[in-house]
């Protein structure tokens, strides 16, 4: 792969805002590779200087950018996608490298990005206000959308691409400029995209839309969450950070845009379509190595189903080719780094101590490359629904088998976690299946039939309910958490009747 080509070329970046700087600040961060445990570059991360040098590039931005009609906005976004598409092999390989993913689910990740822009072209110029009907005579009254300003965005390791994508283009046909700090475990997948941003920003005589800022969360992350500039934090992560992000940013009546836990499970009823489920059980489970926050953590199961389920699912897992991400006959690649490794193995311990019974996998990957990437085995676990730990989110491929009775014990189940990102069922029972959508069925922010829980399109609003953090992201009317709603009446005759018939000092 050539990363020059994503503007990889030298060892050391600093911060960007639109020209990299000379000079960033502090400790190297070493981009590991995962497969390997070795260090693929290093990264200068930005300091309190170039924090600010960011900031005000983006707020001066801001004020051309607002002025550029959406359509013209939404042009340049194509463009970034149409970069996207030249580059979706190389941008893909550097995913994989840097968090260990597969290669095709790397492509599919950039794929998201380029139909996020063409989404996002589309939207330019549908930023649709209502009207209302007054009730004073010679009253007209409507709303508009105003851009917020710059908005701050935080994405995770699991799609270091993606979800960036998905903030940035909607956040910027609605006229808004940017400041993103990708995951520490992904700067150079960071530092590619903000190239092809540069790139079509150049050509437009532009800079400063989208800008980046990589450094640790303590550092930058801080910093971003505290300052009053930022309208909106748009942020996916854990429920903990979620938690903290909320209390900071709300403190200066600041918005949040959160995509944080899931925990989400797929009800397999007696009359599903078994190799169907099977399939989908698969890329839910084991898709980015259980690290997705829409991964299948749990199966609720309608008992007569449970052997011949269990039966299929250890077949399935025994084909699953585990090692090099970027080797297309891999099915699994490694977790992102040691700790998740280790967090894996203690919750495999408490699972034992729970009473969990592992039933497939529980132990270390065998090691492909050099002997020593985060390379674990995708693991089966026969649980019980009253075990602690799976009210947890646990990022690594651990999917439990929960064992009920009837539609009604697997949609309590269902809910039973503080998450409620995705939810699934597989059933050819239209009665089960519509039972589950309504509103005594799943209280997730995605609810799926024969699909599995992961995959989710661009179209849809993406995001989930209670510790999920209640944001969406992508699709339908997700535009509208990027811009400022105003009420406007005007008075087009000459007489000034007050609303609920207020008779003042005539
Ligand atoms: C995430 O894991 O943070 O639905 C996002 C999916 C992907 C996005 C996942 N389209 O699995």
């Amino acid at each position: 792969m050539n990363l020059k080509n994503l503007g990889i070329k030298k060892i050391n970046f600093g911060a960007c805002d639109g020209t990299w700087m000379k000079n960033p600040y502090g400790d190297e961060l070493v981009s590991i590779n995962p497969t390997t445990a070795k260090p693929i570059a290093s990264v200068k991360p930005a300091g309190p200087g170039d924090y600010e040098q960011v900031l005000t590039t983006a707020q001066n931005t801001f004020k051309k950018w607002r002025m550029m009609p959406a359509p013209k906005r939404g042009e340049i976004v194509r463009q970034i996608g149409e970069e996207l598409r030249k580059f979706k092999k190389e941008l893909g390989t550097l995913v994989s490298l840097e968090m260990g993913k597969i290669i095709a689910e790397s492509e599919g990740e950039v794929q998201e990005m380029i139909d996020i822009c063409d989404f996002a072209a589309g939207l330019s110029r549908q930023l649709y206000g209502l009207t209302m009907h007054s009730e004073r005579p010679g009253h007209r009254m409507y709303e508009q959308w105003h851009p917020l300003g710059t908005i701050g965005i935080i994405t995770a390791f699991n799609f270091p691409v993606a979800v960036w994508a998905w903030n940035a283009a909607i956040a910027a046909v609605c006229g808004n400029t940017m400041v993103w700090k990708p995951s520490s475990e992904t700067p150079l997948c960071a530092i590619a995209v903000q190239n092809i941003c540069n790139r079509v920003l150049e050509r437009h005589n532009l800079s400063g839309v989208f800008n980046l800022l990589i450094g640790s969360g303590d550092r930058v992350g801080e910093a971003l969450i505290k300052d009053k500039r930022l309208p909106l934090i748009s942020a996916t992560g854990s429920c903990e950070v979620g938690r903290h992000i909320t209390e900071t940013v709300s403190k200066r009546f600041g918005r949040v845009l959160l995509e944080l836990g899931g925990n989400n499970a797929a009800i397999i009823l007696n009359d599903a379509n078994l190799d169907l489920a099977v399939r989908a059980i698969l890329f839910g489970a084991i898709g980015t190595s259980g690290q997705r926050c829409t991964t299948i953590r749990r199966l609720i199961v309608q008992k007569e189903t449970t052997d011949e389920l269990i039966k299929r699912l250890i077949l399935a897992y025994r084909q699953v080719t585990i090692g090099d991400p970027i080797n297309s006959k891999t099915l699994m690649g490694p977790l992102v780094n040691k700790k998740a490794v280790n967090t894996m193995f203690d919750a495999i311990e408490t699972i034992k101590l729970q009473g969990g019974k592992i039933i497939y996998g529980g132990t270390y990957g065998k090691t492909v490359v050099d002997n020593c990437g985060f390379f674990v085995e995708a693991t089966i676990v026969k649980a019980h629904k009253m075990m602690p730990i799976i009210q947890e989110e646990i990022f690594a491929p651990i999917l439990y088998i929960i064992e009920v009775s009837d539609l009604e014990e697997a949609v309590e189940v269902n809910n039973n976690v503080p998450q409620g990102l995705s939810s699934a069922i597989f059933t050819n029972n239209l009665i089960a299946a519509e039972t589950f959508l309504s509103h005594r069925g799943s209280d997730c922010g995605i609810a799926n039939v024969n699909i599995g829980t992961s995959g989710a399109e661009i179209g849809g609003a993406f995001g989930g309910e209670k510790e999920t953090g209640g944001g969406r992201e992508a699709g339908s009317d997700s535009w509208r958490a990027y811009m400022r709603r105003q009420t406007c009446t005007i008075n087009w005759l000459n007489d000034l009747p007050l609303a609920q018939g207020i008779k003042f000092g005539e």
